[in-house]
């Protein structure tokens, strides 16, 4: 077989780059290893930047977003049950949607079905070949039989674990990595969210969020111990502990029930350099990680696969490799801010076993700094809704 792109992973970075190069008449194959159910039932977070939103408009499939999507003007932050509000809306005129990164798969994954653009679902021991020349191939297993597709450009977005970055040589990426000694413990639950907004809470117990899927089904996370297991948290526990992290008032309001999934999520920020290989390109999870605290890892993707998407296009249509060569120090310009505010938000909201009293001090006084200045509740603002290109 041959096409134009081998996209490796069908996650949101590569459905997403799929469409956006279908649309532009670029032949391309995606490869991935699960079954798209497996793929559907992984449980992520859901808050899309304004111009996230407006890709998903712009590559024809927002219909649904726009529907039970749910717009939010703001956040809440909350110190020690201190409650302080970020008001997008008013400070920089911006918003964000509140929408599943499963839904937003589901739908991306239905128009490249509709369209009949070609996706290899349960793709085993996909293998990187030539990438270095000018004829890059890709191998996999189908049903017990070895296949090749050659190609002239190869994406990796195939999430923190796959076999793109890994495929390059050893002393050709340099990664940067930060582990945070503590993961997020989290529980969807049928019932109405405790808060019009999310509420991102520290504590000094721990870090806590309130968040939602719908009108009716609510997404709930706390700090938990690296190490911990989903088994020694039962539902009563969790959500005693939730409780005891939010404001009063909050917690009183909280409803729970049983729990439809529970899982712990490590914390983890890393970044490769650089993200594109003589014809291997790195995108999404595959290229950087962030660590949940602002939802940017979808977000990410999408700015990632918009500039990849363009750079093809370029090299196709007006026969320039100026976009092709610019790739990888565009999208590391933008991570690299990404992964600070990140980081920041991580750094704020989560105790730390290893900064003491005086850590603690500092982060109520950015916190209090927080509550009175507009100029840094801007720049929250700004970051948080999504930094320009
Ligand atoms: N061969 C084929 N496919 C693979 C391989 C492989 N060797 N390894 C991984 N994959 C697939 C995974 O099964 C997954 O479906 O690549 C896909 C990568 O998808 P994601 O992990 O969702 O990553 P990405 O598309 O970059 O999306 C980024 O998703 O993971 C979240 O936090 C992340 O929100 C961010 C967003
Ligand atoms: C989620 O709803 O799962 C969620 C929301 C915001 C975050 C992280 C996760 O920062």
């Amino acid at each position: 077989m041959r096409t134009q792109v081998v996209i490796i992973g069908a996650g949101p970075a590569g459905l997403t780059l799929g469409r956006l190069l279908e649309r532009a008449g670029i032949d391309a194959v995606i490869l991935e290893r699960r079954s798209a159910d497996y793929v559907l039932g992984r449980i992520r977070a859901g808050v899309l930047e304004q111009s996230s939103v407006e890709l998903l408009d712009e590559i024809g499939v927002g219909e649904r977003m726009r529907k039970e999507g749910i717009p939010h003007d703001g956040v809440e932050l909350s110190f020690d049950g201190d409650m302080l509000r970020i008001d997008f809306q008013d400070l920089i005129g911006r918003k964000v949607m509140i929408y599943g990164q499963t839904e937003v798969t589901k739908d991306l994954m239905d128009a490249r079905a509709a369209s009949g653009a070609v996706t290899i679902y349960k793709a085993g021991d996909v293998s990187l070949h030539d990438f270095g020349g000018a004829s890059p191939k890709v191998r996999y297993v189908k049903d017990g039989v070895s296949r090749e597709i050659a190609c002239d450009f190869i994406a990796g977005c195939d999430g923190s674990h796959g076999v793109s970055r890994s495929s390059v040589p050893e002393d050709a990426v340099q990664t940067f990595e930060r582990v945070y000694p503590f993961g997020w413990l989290g529980v969807l639950v049928d019932k109405p969210p405790v808060a019009d907004e999310l509420i991102y809470a520290h504590h000094q117990r721990g870090f806590a969020l309130c968040s939602m899927r719908s009108h009716t089904r609510s997404r709930y996370y706390v700090q938990v111990d690296a190490g911990e297991k989903v088994e020694a948290w039962p539902d009563g526990r969790f959500w005693d502990e939730l409780r005891a992290r939010l404001n009063p008032d909050v917690a009183e309001r909280l409803q729970t029930g049983p729990s439809i999934e529970k899982s712990i999520a490590p914390l983890r920020s890393l970044v490769a350099e650089p993200l594109r290989f003589g014809r291997l390109f790195l995108a999404g999870d595959a290229a950087h990680i962030v660590p949940p605290t602002g939802a940017k890892g979808l977000n990410m993707a999408f700015h990632d696969v918009r500039i990849l998407a363009e750079a093809l296009i370029e090299h196709y249509a007006e026969k320039s490799d100026a976009g092709i060569d610019a790739y990888s120090s565009r999208v590391l310009a933008r991570t690299w801010k990404t992964e600070r505010f990140s980081w920041w938000m991580t750094s704020l909201l989560h105790t730390f076993p290893e900064t003491g009293p005086f850590g603690r001090r500092i982060q109520r006084a950015e916190f209090d700094y927080l509550a009175s200045s507009r100029a840094a509740q801007e720049s929250l603002a700004e970051n948080y809704t999504g930094l320009p290109g």
